[in-house]
């Protein structure tokens, strides 16, 4: 039992932290104009996020009042409604230690006047318009961040992901589809994405 304990323990030394899924949007305002949309892709890259799935959608009012439900009554939820069924918007779930915090802080503030103040390089420092229309959404608790990926991604299974690809992603065997632009754990056999 010591002999199996030790070994346990060392593997688990051994192993860096879990990576951690969320749900990240890019706003209608933002995809509306390529060059905004390519610097914010190229941010999460360089920031170190895996992109495990990401499409583009364009979403009916009733989905985004069911998404905004928590903000039912607020002065800004109408708008924001409006807003986020007005144009294309990119989801994508991205992966990270910490991956939910780090997103929150590369947006910066909700508000952008203060963004631009606060952390003028944050995304929203960088490209927000207004309060509403603040460039991109991020999963808030690793709860909402499965209830969001599971709206915009019901194929995705997050139990099947941490099972298969996560313990090779976090070691660093991660290869890229240039094509669908996300990254994916090498599977034995060669075969592309899952
Ligand atoms: P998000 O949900 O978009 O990641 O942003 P957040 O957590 O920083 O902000 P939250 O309080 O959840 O608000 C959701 C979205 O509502 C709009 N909003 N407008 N003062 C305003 O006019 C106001 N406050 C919030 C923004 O689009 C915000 O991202
Ligand atoms: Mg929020």
């Amino acid at each position: 039992i010591a002999q199996n304990l030790g070994s346990k323990m060392t593997s688990i030394l051994r192993s860096p932290q879990a990576l951690q899924l969320t749900l990240a949007l890019i706003k209608p305002d933002a995809v509306a104009h390529p060059l905004i949309l390519e610097a914010v892709h190229q941010q999460i890259l360089s920031n170190k996020f895996l992109i495990v799935r990401m499409r583009e959608l364009l979403w009916r009012k009733e989905d985004c009042q069911k998404f905004y439900q928590e903000h039912e009554g607020r002065f800004f939820y109408q708008r924001l409604v409006e807003f986020m069924a007005s144009g294309p918007i990119r989801a994508y779930i991205l992966a990270r230690k910490d991956a939910i915090q780090f997103w929150r802080t590369l947006m910066g503030p909700t508000r952008v006047f203060q963004a631009r103040h606060v952390a003028p390089d944050s995304i929203r420092g960088s490209f927000g318009l207004t309060d509403t229309r603040n460039t991109t959404h991020g999963s808030d608790s690793v709860v909402s961040a499965s209830r969001e990926i599971a709206a915009f991604f019901p194929d995705f299974s997050e139990q099947r992901w941490y099972e298969e690809e996560e313990p090779q992603l976090r070691c660093g065997l991660v290869c890229y589809s240039p094509e669908g632009g996300i990254h994916y754990a090498p599977r034995t056999g060669g075969l592309g994405p899952a």
